[in-house]
């Protein structure tokens, strides 16, 4: 279970306080998305989430453990384990192939790589870019990259998911792919979170958080 309570963040000393005291439960085994005008907050609300931030005031909490507020050694080590991320555009380093890249986080996690690469291999067969693995980044379309981000957000096996405007340059068709892709994320059980003003998106999640 992924909550936040009076939760307000601010970039810097007297600048604007994001999220004005915000409480909100996230359900498990569902898809919420965030919505609300550009500046609102949305992708802020997900780096708070994903600990990447620290809250200026209240906290996240996973299992009703207070973890926001941790140091970053601590923060690093829930988000390594609990939490996928799924960065804007895909975000993908252009130097090392597909399969480098779905690795990748679990060997943070701390996992060996010969034990990845099976997982590594079946998320992207899953998601329809098993062909792909050899590529790199700038060798597969807008559509594919956001899928082969799920599949590294995955790899952990992370109990949250939170994606960050997954289908912002996306066609209809890979939209919907990228999204049924989340929505089995949340029916095998997990907390879907996506930061979105796509009306497509909106309407076929679960929860709608308006910031
Ligand atoms: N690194 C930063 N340093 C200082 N201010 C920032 C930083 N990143 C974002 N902001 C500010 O924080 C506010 C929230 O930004 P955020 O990117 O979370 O909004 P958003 O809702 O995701 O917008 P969009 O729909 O355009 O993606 C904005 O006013 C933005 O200018
Ligand atoms: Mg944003």
């Amino acid at each position: 279970m992924l909550e936040v309570r009076e939760l307000a963040f601010s970039y810097r000393k007297g600048s604007a306080e994001l999220f004005d005291g915000l409480t909100h439960s996230f359900a498990p085994g569902a898809t919420t998305a965030v919505t609300g005008r550009s500046g609102r907050g949305k992708s802020t609300l997900l780096y708070v989430l994903g600990l990447m931030l620290r809250p200026t005031r209240g906290d996240v909490l996973i299992d009703g453990r207070g973890v926001g507020r941790r140091d970053d050694q601590s923060r690093s080590r829930v988000r390594s384990n609990d939490i996928g991320f799924v960065f804007q555009d895909a975000a993908l380093d252009p130097t090392r192939t597909i399969l480098d890249a779905v690795v990748e986080p679990a060997l943070y996690a701390g996992a060996r790589r010969r034990d990845v690469l099976p997982v590594a291999r079946e998320l992207l067969d899953r998601f329809g870019v098993g062909g792909r693995a050899g590529h790199l980044p700038g060798q597969i379309s807008g559509g594919q990259a956001q899928r082969v981000a799920i599949a590294r957000a995955l790899v952990t096996s992370p109990t949250v998911v939170l994606a960050d405007e997954p289908t912002g340059n996306l066609d209809r068709d890979n939209a919907e792919t990228v999204l049924r892709a989340l929505r089995d994320c949340a029916t095998e059980g997990r907390t879907v979170v996506i930061a979105t003003h796509d009306p497509f998106v909106l309407d076929h999640v679960d929860h709608v958080l308006a910031l």
